[in-house]
């Protein structure tokens, strides 16, 4: 054939690939989320086979080889034990509690690791919701919104106060992004960032974390809070306002379905962006691995570059280790 262009030219040797790769995954990408409960045992979650729900110690142990490996923040989720839960979850800002403290052991322990902690009371909340519920004179069940927003602030505070480098709303209740900003402001703490959960859907792929810290809801669904999946614009309507509000950085939730979203979002704000590849993604490419179906790093390095590509600026992953550690030894 006489063809002009042929552009299996840029593909003939791995130095040229090199040469004209778009993208790359490094270590410094990688955000790791790392659950955590009061009990002095490590114990293997069921429901997501290769992580753990970490002791303090255990936790520290664990960040400290993260960031060892490159890996330049975690994020915590703790799981609260049961009668320390309440209607309006009062424990998440409990100056003496779980995440407090580990965030003031990882600090201790690795000042220069980035702590990231989670703002939401589901967790704290005996309904799973994660914002307070309020159920009317018909029996329907309401998430309120603004009552919300003000133990959201105390709970921002409280882990500004242990430490906590930047905190994450991952609530979905309007408004929370400019009211955490002003009380972080008025108490001093200017420096600390805000990462919005900014574009965070009511996705089916939450299922394993939800189990991993029982959290799901005891009754209904998230769906006044959380974003329909069919929706993309509504996305750059959230991220608007969050930047309004003072958001530093925002993310898009789940990350392997929802890659057309990260794109348009990297067109609509200059922020940096994160996305979260959510325990529902990490257990379908871990139970395909696990069953000898795919080539797990091949597909978990495929599956991370895929979001970068699509355009978040860094990514939240269960994998956050093991990719490392693979990047590492390439
Ligand atoms: C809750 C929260 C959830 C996740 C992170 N923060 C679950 C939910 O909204 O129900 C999910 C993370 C994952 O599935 O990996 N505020």
């Amino acid at each position: 054939m006489n063809l002009g262009h042929r552009p299996r030219r840029n593909r003939k040797s791995p130095a040229i690939r090199s040469l004209v790769r778009e993208n790359s995954l490094s270590p410094a990408d990688f955000v790791l989320p790392l659950f955590l409960h009061e009990d002095a045992e490590n114990t293997p979650i069921d429901s997501m086979p290769g992580v753990t729900r970490w002791s303090l110690d255990g936790l520290v142990e664990e960040a400290k080889q993260a960031f060892e490996l490159g890996i330049p923040a975690v994020v915590l989720f703790p799981k609260i034990p049961d009668e320390q839960k309440s209607p309006k979850g009062d424990e998440c800002y409990n100056d003496d509690g779980l995440v407090p403290r580990a965030v003031r052991a990882l600090k201790a322990a690795v000042p220069a690791l980035t702590v990231i902690t989670d703002i939401a009371l589901d967790p704290y909340n005996s309904d799973g919701h994660d914002g307070i519920v309020t159920t009317d004179e018909h029996g329907n069940q309401h998430i309120l919104n603004d009552e919300t927003v003000d133990i959201l602030c105390e709970q921002a505070l409280c882990h500004a106060r242990a430490g906590a480098d930047i905190v994450s709303p991952s609530d979905m209740m309007d408004g929370r992004i400019g009211e955490i900003r002003a009380v972080l402001d008025e108490e001093g703490f200017e420096n600390v960032s805000v990462l919005s959960y900014s574009v965070k859907y009511a996705s089916a792929f939450y299922g394993p974390f939800r189990g991993a810290l029982d959290s799901a809801p005891k009754e209904g669904d998230k769906k006044t809070y959380q974003m329909d999946p069919a929706n993309r614009r509504e996305a750059l309507r959230e991220v608007v306002l969050d930047e309004e509000e003072g958001a530093d950085m925002v993310m898009v939730k789940p990350a392997g379905a929802y890659l057309d979203v990260i794109s348009a979002v990297r067109e609509a704000t200059v922020l940096p962006l994160a996305a979260y590849q959510v325990s529902g993604e990490y257990l379908m490419l871990k139970s395909a691995a696990d069953a000898g179906w795919i080539d797990e790093q091949a597909a978990v390095l495929e599956s991370l570059t895929a979001i970068k590509r699509a355009g978040a600026d860094f990514i939240l992953t269960y994998f956050a280790k093991q990719a490392a550690g693979w990047l590492r030894n390439d």
